[in-house]
């Protein structure tokens, strides 16, 4: 990797080991260009600048500066000056305009990489060290500047872009949109791909011609949510999981976001990513800067699976930090979908006594046992132990749980408050409402207002009370609504547009303290399930609730669509009882624990009640889950066939990064009458390698097993399933 400025012709190459991103500086008055992002070229293509083609640029030919603006592939675009296609960033100045254009000033060229202030980031490591460029550039009319920050990490194609404004006037300037990153490429017809998505139906893959005009996808709902995510890719048409051009961008934050591409008259496409400007306005002051979030770019040359392991390993190596990374996670069982609201002290210990008998190593309790929650109507924001359900509290438990052997982990929502509770009785100023307005209710409850500091500090104390009155090894953090009815009342008129944002900045705030203080402690974050499944999240927390379906075959597409950017040890995925509480499906209890398997495993289920034919398989299950965790935590992961395309069957694999170990799960959701045996080519396997699995005693190559392919049995019945071990030989 290496990141170069060539100082004759004013332009800076940055390669990663596979690709190439060149940015030139054109004409005197110093416009930022965007030359090429692509494969790994040696040269620098100036000339797709085209800025010697007429238009011409403006300095020579000042007539036609318009024509120029318009088309001129920009680097980070301003607004209102002529290029018509939307900005990156837009602001109201002090006289009330919203002009704005950035030109070039300098540059850095630095090891390492810097912190960004209150967000998430990725960062270099021990043994991946990184590089970074900040191109300095300002509006010379206004004052604002801007650094336009791109790293890059050894071994990783991977390039990490943010933005940071700077308002160097003696005049407040307000900020209506700052995106992260932007990119005007030639359109070459590319498709978008975005995952789309509802309340247990998260992260369904979806593919659609980039038309002319604005395509988008995009949150307001105070997190990154369940319908679209902030995460976007460009593919050529035709692509495939080993062929064909793929640009992705995956946002590292958590709240609103807009993803948009943008086809112009002249066939050329922008892209950009950033925070949502819905609803967003920021005061910036003299002298203060606004840090942007950062998108992570991949491209690959080599279709869909070369960019998510690229994101696979990047997000596992510089973005999460929790020292369970690299560590195996306890097998829980969470009482959720055992007992929902109705449970006591009685019932949870006779889960954990069964459960260790199976295997299983933590308990975990979820929503109910705090304030006088009985159903979801109350008592958010009460975090002191319900004695009715619990007596003795939360200590006797937890000692109980650990007397039998078993870790213990508890939920909280800690974002929310219920109209009946205390804490709303106390203060009611504390919701984000709009006065005047009856505030909307969502689940019954209201979201605090985070961006005053005493309600972050209460918040704050809430956890770590819970947190520090007993042996609690693991904690659940959820948020189970979005946000509306934008308003505080802590925040005056100029500066309640930052209320979206400062909400999130509270959330990493809380998270940071919270791994500081509990350094050991499990965090896995949730939304209603997946509604905040995203990079952000994964900087506190390794792993992440993927989707409250769970049902084995529903769970197939979340799963594959969650994969195709994040590694398989941040998915949360649990076994779950049937008929399925969300679609009704019965699956064989098999199934569900080879789908479980592809992320961080557990149960959700009353062990105590389910069929003694089933109960009898975990301590099965848990052993393969040992047996196997380690390479499905560290494994490169290949999709071998999509259940979503082809209709009948699904087939994954986690391949070791020595290639000397995989595993491939097989599920066939549909059975198929007077069929033979299946064929299936593998995928990631060394070529000259021989395999062996686990049960056979032939031995192939891999270049064999991959091109020539296996046969998989015909399974009798719908959902079935089968795991597939090789090792070499
Ligand atoms: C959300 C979570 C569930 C469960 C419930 C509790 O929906 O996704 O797993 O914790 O909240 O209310």
């Amino acid at each position: 990797m290496n990141i170069n400025i060539n100082e004759k012709d004013r332009s800076f190459k940055i390669d990663t080991d596979n690709t190439s991103y060149i940015i030139g500086i054109a004409d005197e008055e110093a416009f930022i260009g965007h030359v090429y992002y692509g494969s790994k070229v040696e040269d620098e293509p100036l000339y797709l600048m085209r800025t010697g083609e007429p238009p011409f640029v403006p300095s020579r030919n000042n007539r036609d500066r318009g024509s120029f603006m318009d088309t001129f592939p920009c680097e980070y675009p301003g607004n209102g000056l002529g290029d018509y296609r939307e900005g990156a960033i837009e602001i109201v100045d002090d006289g009330g305009y919203s002009a704005v254009g950035l030109t070039y000033d300098g540059y850095e060229i630095n090891d390492g990489k810097p912190r960004l202030t209150g967000l998430p980031a990725t960062f270099e490591n021990e043994s991946s060290k990184a590089k970074t460029l900040i191109i300095y550039a300002s509006d010379k009319v206004t004052g604002l500047k801007a650094e336009l920050m791109y790293s890059i990490f050894e071994g990783s194609d991977a390039i990490v872009r943010s933005v940071k404004i700077v308002n160097s006037s003696d005049k407040d300037i307000f900020l209506t949109k700052v995106m992260s990153a932007s990119l005007d490429m030639d359109s070459e017809d590319f498709e978008l791909l975005t995952l789309h998505g509802s309340w247990a139906r998260e992260r369904q893959i979806d593919q659609r011609p980039i038309g002319y005009g604005k395509t988008s996808v995009g949150s307001v709902k105070g997190e990154s949510s369940h319908q679209e995510h902030p995460f976007m890719a460009l593919v050529e048409k035709g692509v495939s999981q080993e062929i064909g051009r793929v640009y992705g961008f995956s946002f590292v934050y958590s709240g609103n976001f807009l993803a948009q591409a943008e086809k112009s008259q002249f066939d050329s496409v922008r892209v950009m990513m950033g925070i949502n400007p819905g609803n967003f306005k920021w005061q910036l002051r003299p002298g203060e800067s606004f840090q942007a979030p950062e998108v992570v770019m991949v491209y690959s040359d080599e279709g869909l699976g070369k960019m998510s392991r690229t994101y696979h390993d990047l997000y596992r190596e510089h973005l999460i930090r929790s020292p369970y990374k690299d560590r195996e996670r306890p097998i829980l069982i969470n009482n959720w979908e055992a007992t929902y609201f109705d449970f006591n002290t009685d019932k949870l210990l006779a889960i954990a006594r069964e459960a260790k008998k199976s295997g299983i190593e933590m308990l975990v309790m979820d929503d109910g046992w705090f304030g006088g929650r009985k159903d979801d109507n109350s008592s958010l924001g009460d975090w002191n132990v319900n004695e009715e359900k619990l007596p003795g509290g939360l200590k006797y438990l937890v000692d109980e749980v650990n007397k039998i052997g078993l870790k213990f982990g508890i939920w909280m929502e800690p974002e929310m408050i219920s109209p009946d509770s205390d804490l709303y009785r106390a203060h009611p100023d504390w919701a984000i409402q709009i006065p005047g307005r009856e505030g909307t209710r969502s689940r019954n409850q209201f979201v605090l207002d985070l961006s005053r500091p005493e309600v972050v500090e209460h918040t704050w104390n809430s956890i770590k009370n819970v947190l520090s009155s007993a042996n609690i090894e693991y904690l659940k953090w959820d948020m189970n609504r979005q946000i509306t009815d934008i308003g505080s009342f802590g925040l005056n008129k100029e500066n309640m547009g930052e209320l979206s944002h400062r909400f999130v900045l509270a959330v990493y705030e809380l998270q940071e303290r919270l791994i500081k203080e509990f350094p050991n402690l499990l965090l896995e974050n949730c939304s209603g399930g997946g509604a905040r499944f995203d990079p952000g999240m994964l900087y506190f927390g390794p792993q992440i609730w993927c989707s409250d379906d769970t049902d084995a075959i529903e769970r197939l597409g979340i799963q594959e669509g969650t994969a195709l950017v994040y590694p398989l040890s941040s998915m949360g995925a649990h076994v779950s009882d049937c008929p399925n509480h969300t679609v009704g499906r019965v699956t064989p209890f098999e199934t569900r624990g080879h789908v479980a398997l592809a992320g961080t495993f557990g149960y959700e289920l009353d062990i105590t009640k389910i069929l003694e034919e089933d109960r009898a398989m975990i301590p099965e299950q848990t052993a393969m889950y040992h047996k196997y965790n380690k390479l499905v935590r560290s494994g490169d992961y290949y999709r071998v066939a999509s259940y979503r395309e082809n209709g009948y069957y699904d087939c994954y694999g986690v391949v070791s990064k020595d290639k000397s170990e995989a595993l491939y799960t097989f599920v066939q959701v549909k059975g198929r009458p007077n069929y033979h045996s299946r064929l299936i080519r593998l995928s990631g396997l060394d070529p000259d390698k021989k395999y062996r699995s686990d049960e056979s005693t032939e031995v192939f190559y891999g270049r064999t097993l991959m091109k020539a392919g296996i046969l998989i049995p015909g399974l009798w019945g719908d959902y079935r399933s089968k795991l597939i071990h090789l090792c070499e030989v």
